[in-house]
């Protein structure tokens, strides 16, 4: 095995994976105000931004040829139904309608994150009631205020629209919505197999949605299994979805590949929050290297059978690939 290991040449012309900065999306956390850049004190490097940071952050990811942004809102104000999340002039809506006017925009693959959770003042990610003593997440009156969502999302200017609430029928709703509202054309990115995982802590705290009470295991998907992470492929699929995202990564590479063996359709695994914490923790000790970690975390999901991949190190591996 060692003879087509001997040079850089040669393992040049075997290797059988590659990452390129076009299959990079890198998430972007606006926020009111201008000239705010606001660093996430658990994810160093992570900043939220206001809408005119975001487009020069925008530039900047196109100038390294990074294939999207994810975009996630920190609204002015939160209330129960978390009305924000599909407001004509919400923040994500602005940070739309700001960077679709900007050259950015023809580089990049602009998508929307739908979910409740950032705009809702009980940070769950659809609507509750009270069932008996206690709260619950109600799912189809949820399903409404998502096609909003998208709805808004795609008419400020979203080339994409990714729901991540993980309410049953949602990808189903989502499409009729957009499509009487006009917006055929409006690919959905369903965060189709998403468990409720801890490796999210440090996203709550950059976009301040951690759910004020419970959990959210009633709806995101319990870490042990694989076969309902199939079913939830197939059926956002039957409703519709026309590409796929996993999430987490790395704790769930199984997975990902699972569904690269199921399904043709383009899918992406999301490096979440806490995946880059952790690497970001042991690079400031000194105790990996940088660059080659974050170059063989992001081949590892290559590798698994991911086409894109988010990732909050979107900018600079692209520049460690350029
Ligand atoms: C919203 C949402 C979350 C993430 C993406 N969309 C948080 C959650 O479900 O609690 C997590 C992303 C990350 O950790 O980087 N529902």
């Amino acid at each position: 095995m060692r003879r087509l290991r001997r040079s850089e040449s040669l393992r040049a012309l075997v290797r059988e994976t590659s990452i390129e900065p076009g299959d990079l999306i890198y998430p972007l956390f606006i926020c009111p105000g201008e000239g705010v850049r606001r660093e996430i004190g658990s994810m160093p490097g992570v900043f939220n931004v206001s809408v005119d940071e975001a487009v020069r952050q925008a530039e900047v990811a196109a100038s390294l040829g990074v294939g999207g942004l994810l975009l996630f809102g920190l609204p002015e104000s939160k209330d129960e139904r978390g009305s924000g999340a599909w407001a004509e002039d919400g923040i994500v809506q602005q940070g739309l309608r700001a960077l679709k006017q900007s050259s950015a925009s023809q580089k990049l693959v602009l998508i929307g994150d739908v979910c409740l959770c950032e705009y809702t003042s009980h940070g769950h990610c659809g609507l509750i009631a009270k069932n008996g003593e206690e709260w619950t997440v109600q799912n189809d009156p949820t399903l409404e205020l998502l096609g909003k969502t998208a709805v808004s999302q795609a008419r400020a200017g979203a080339d994409v629209v990714a729901p991540s609430d993980m309410m049953d029928g949602r990808v189903a709703a989502i499409r009729g919505a957009l499509d009487e509202a006009g917006c055929v054309d409006t690919p959905i990115l369903s965060y189709a197999s998403k468990f409720a995982s801890a490796f999210y802590g440090p996203f709550r705290e950059a976009a301040d949605s951690a759910p004020q009470f419970g959990d959210r295991r009633s709806y995101q998907m319990d870490g042990a299994n694989l076969r309902e992470a199939m079913r939830e492929i197939d059926l956002d699929l039957a409703e519709g979805a026309d590409m796929i995202l996993m999430k987490p990564a790395m704790p769930y590479l199984d997975v990902v590949h699972a569904a690269r063996q199921r399904v043709g359709v383009p899918m992406g695994a999301y490096q979440v929050s806490g995946e880059y914490s952790m690497l970001q923790a042991a690079f400031a000790r000194g105790w990996l290297d940088r660059d080659r970690a974050i170059l063989e975390s992001l081949l590892g999901m290559r590798r698994a059978g991911a086409d894109f991949i988010v990732t909050y190190f979107a900018l600079e591996a692209a520049r460690l690939l350029g």
